[in-house]
């Protein structure tokens, strides 16, 4: 029970796109992230990656003007030209740049969303879907279908739990390493046609993939997108960026919850607060035995074992759960871990 799906998963705040990457973190993590994304995101990325080679002239507050620039006209030019005649180019640096941009594939590029699926929406009620084995024997569906946007995590399968799980779905995330694990990275046609079918199955949804965050990802994620392209598949995809993580980790650092990876199933909740009025979440359950003292399994849909608290884990459930338990007492979300009760 991932917080719903796990994995490594870091992403963008306004479901947009960024496909710059950058080899060190934390150069970026000053900068504001409240820009528009998809263009302006770039833009504000390339600024970043600037700043990296020519740090004394950061500008990070946009009113005041670069330190390093004198008032006078005059002594801009003759700061300027001892400094051009001994200009050489850096190589190195260069490359450093470059390296820490990434390429795009044509097909990438090609299903880049030019704006936001969600801009400008607002839904009176959502459900996020988690992944915990809680959700079996629970009867949610029809409970979960009723919400006017449904989120769920990891491509989770949800045709043969429809009763538990529901089936409606306006946003389904992918991490690419779902390709490895569920459908055996496309090693025949069998689970080609697997993975079609599910894809053909989300019915215009929009796909959330985090798509540059994990080593080997991007593989995965072309074969996604060729296969989406290839057979005309409707989804609306959307490839979050690094940036989401900043701010989702930023926000809940300023309300003192210290997360070092969020987990899919906190950021979309983080990403819910902006287009949901009113928000109930389903399977997160980050423990192996329920409220009952009843084991429960970690996915609904497999037989995946997993440490919690683990070492190997990059998240820290048990805390984010903590953090929405006092979310649920306070009011400002729903939490159900059980059966839900209009149950039929
Ligand atoms: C930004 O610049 C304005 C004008 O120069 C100044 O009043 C303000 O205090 C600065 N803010 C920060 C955070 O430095
Ligand atoms: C240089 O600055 C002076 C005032 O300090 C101004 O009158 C002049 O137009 C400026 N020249 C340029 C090329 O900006
Ligand atoms: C060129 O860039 C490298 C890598 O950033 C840096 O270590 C080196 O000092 C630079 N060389 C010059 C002459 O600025
Ligand atoms: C991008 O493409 C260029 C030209 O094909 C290649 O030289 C470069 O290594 C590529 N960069 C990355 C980060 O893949
Ligand atoms: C595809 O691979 C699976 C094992 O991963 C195997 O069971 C199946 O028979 C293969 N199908 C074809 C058509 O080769
Ligand atoms: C796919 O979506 C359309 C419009 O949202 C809907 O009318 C149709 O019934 C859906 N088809 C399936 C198989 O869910």
């Amino acid at each position: 029970m991932p917080l719903p799906c796990r994995g490594w998963t870091l992403a963008l705040l306004t479901l947009l796109v960024g496909f710059l990457i950058f080899a060190d973190i934390s150069e970026i993590e000053e900068e504001e992230s409240g820009s528009s994304g998809g263009r302006g995101t770039i833009r504000s990325a390339v600024n970043s990656l600037h700043s990296k080679s020519n740090r004394a002239e950061v500008v990070i507050n946009d009113s005041s003007s670069p330190a390093v620039v004198d008032r006078s006209n005059e002594s801009i030019k003759h700061n300027i030209k001892p400094a051009s005649s001994k200009w050489s180019h850096n190589q190195t640096l260069s490359l450093k740049i470059r390296d820490s941009t990434m390429n795009v594939s044509q097909n990438l590029y090609e299903l880049l969303p030019r704006t936001s699926p969600l801009k400008g929406k607002q839904f009176p009620t959502c459900a996020i879907v988690g992944n915990s084995g809680v959700l079996l024997h629970s009867s949610c569906g029809p409970e979960i279908d009723a919400h006017s946007f449904v989120i769920r995590c990891n491509l989770a399968p949800v045709q043969e739990y429809s009763q538990d799980v529901g089936m409606k779905t306006d946003l389904v995330t992918m991490n690419p390493s779902v390709i490895q694990r569920a459908f055996e990275d496309l090693v025949n046609e069998t689970w080609r046609e697997k993975l079609l079918q599910r894809l053909h199955s989300l019915n215009g949804s929009i796909l959330w993939i985090p798509a540059f965050m994990a080593k080997g990802g991007k593989e995965r994620v072309e074969w996604v997108n060729e296969l989406i392209l290839k057979h005309h598949i409707n989804v609306r995809t959307a490839y979050p960026s690094l940036r989401l993580l900043h701010a989702v980790r930023g926000y809940w650092l300023t309300n003192k919850v210290h997360i070092k990876r969020p987990t899919t199933g906190l950021l979309m909740y983080t990403l819910a607060t902006r287009f949901c009025n009113r928000i109930y979440l389903y399977g997160f359950w980050p423990f192996p035995l329920d409220q009952n003292q009843n084991p429960v399994k970690y996915h609904y849909y497999d037989s995946l074992k997993y440490g919690y608290t683990s070492q190997a884990s990059p998240h820290t459930m048990p805390l984010e759960f903590k953090a929405l338990k006092t979310l649920h007492q306070q009011g400002a979300l729903k939490l159900t871990v059980g059966e839900c009760d209009g149950a039929t």
